[in-house]
């Protein structure tokens, strides 16, 4: 019978359809809850990266507003899944069924109707709500509170506080909120190159890093402690290795960070030498450290280079050892690098790692 066919792939299609919206919905939220494996092997302690363990009031919303979706989904799969299990235990072939074909029924506009309007009501519902969420979040602008813009670069996170006169890189600090007397830090986003995207799980949203456009995100830490987060938008060879730290301190730890980030580098007169081959090499060209000739702007500062945990965006951890291997070869690292190898002598060498050491 040709006629029942329409009818039957309607049914079979909307079933599919609402069963794969829920199993990727279900997936996705899934695998957000796991998070991705601590990328610094051995004892780095590194908090899992998941939407469901915020502390901060976007994240927050973000993981309100996932609880919601995930319920709606949850409703949608159990009552298909119940409907689908029923059908198919009552109505299941029976002995004496054989060469009789069972009722045919179609051409009901009223199940049509249902099952389109229902659809297109969660929908909207979620639309509505979602959009309610984000002008929640956008809606507070910066009239106060801690300003620092992060640049992405191919891949690494440069970051500045232009109020407090401090650059640095991958790593970015900032002071805890009391939720009762919130103190949010406004990041300004900006990208010198590719389109990247800041994404730290526990604090907010994703926002895109776009080039010749400045996009903002604000975040109010309520507990102290390391976020990790991730570059979110594919922009190249080492996309994955664009790691971000967030680092929230206590108000007094946040202050003494922010002091010893502003003093000048430290000019131990033990590596002389090796502040002398820096400064005569290709290194300046690209890195500041300042105090110093070195002033360039196209890698990370490095005047307070062993202040930070990581190296390359946190592919690898600052170790006097890992530090010489970068120097010699960054490909070792981190393949792609836009970082040249430096070629130098192990003498050259031993002499660069020893000053950089001291760049506390
Ligand atoms: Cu930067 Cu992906």
């Amino acid at each position: 019978m040709a006629v029942d066919r329409p009818q039957r792939f309607g049914f079979r299609a909307a079933v599919n359809a609402i069963s794969v919206a829920a199993m990727v919905n279900l997936i996705a939220l899934a695998a957000s809850a796991v998070g991705a494996p601590g990328l610094l092997s051995n004892d780095t302690p590194v908090s899992t990266p998941s939407i469901f363990v915020p502390t901060s009031t976007p994240a927050f919303a973000i993981r309100d507003l996932s609880y919601f979706v995930l319920g709606i989904c949850a409703v949608i799969f159990i009552v298909v899944g119940g409907v689908l299990t029923y059908c198919v235990i009552r109505f299941r072939r029976r002995p004496g069924d054989e060469g009789r074909e069972p009722p045919q029924v179609y051409g009901s506009n009223q199940i049509e109707l249902a099952w389109t309007a229902v659809p297109v009501l969660i929908v909207v519902i979620l639309f509505l709500i979602t959009a309610r969420y984000i002008f929640g979040i956008e809606r507070l602008q910066p009239p106060s509170g801690l300003q620092a813009t992060v640049v992405g670069h191919q891949w690494w996170w440069e970051i500045r506080y232009p109020d407090l006169g401090i650059i640095t890189a991958n790593e970015l600090h900032v002071p805890v909120s009391n939720p009762a007397d919130p103190t949010p830090i406004f990041l300004t986003l900006q990208s010198a190159d590719v389109i990247h995207s800041f994404w730290v799980p526990q604090l907010a949203g994703k926002m895109d890093v776009i080039p010749n456009k400045t996009n903002r995100v604000w975040i109010d830490p309520q507990t102290p402690g390391l976020y990790v987060g991730q570059c979110a938008e594919y922009c190249g060879l080492q996309h994955a290795g664009m790691l971000l730290r967030v680092i929230v301190h206590p108000k007094e730890e946040f202050a003494q960070w922010v002091a010893a980030q502003q003093a000048a580098a430290i000019d131990d007169p033990g590596v002389r030498g090796g502040r002398e081959l820096f400064q005569s090499v290709a290194c300046i060209n690209c890195h500041s450290v300042r105090g110093t000739l070195a002033n360039g702007i196209f890698g990370p500062d490095l005047t307070h280079l062993m202040s930070r945990a990581t190296l390359a965006a946190g592919v690898a951890k600052n170790t006097p050892d890992n530090l010489r291997a970068w120097i010699d070869n960054p490909d070792t690292l981190k393949p792609g690098a836009r970082m040249p190898a430096m070629q130098l002598s192990r003498r050259d060498l031993d002499q660069l790692v020893a000053y950089l050491l001291t760049l506390r």
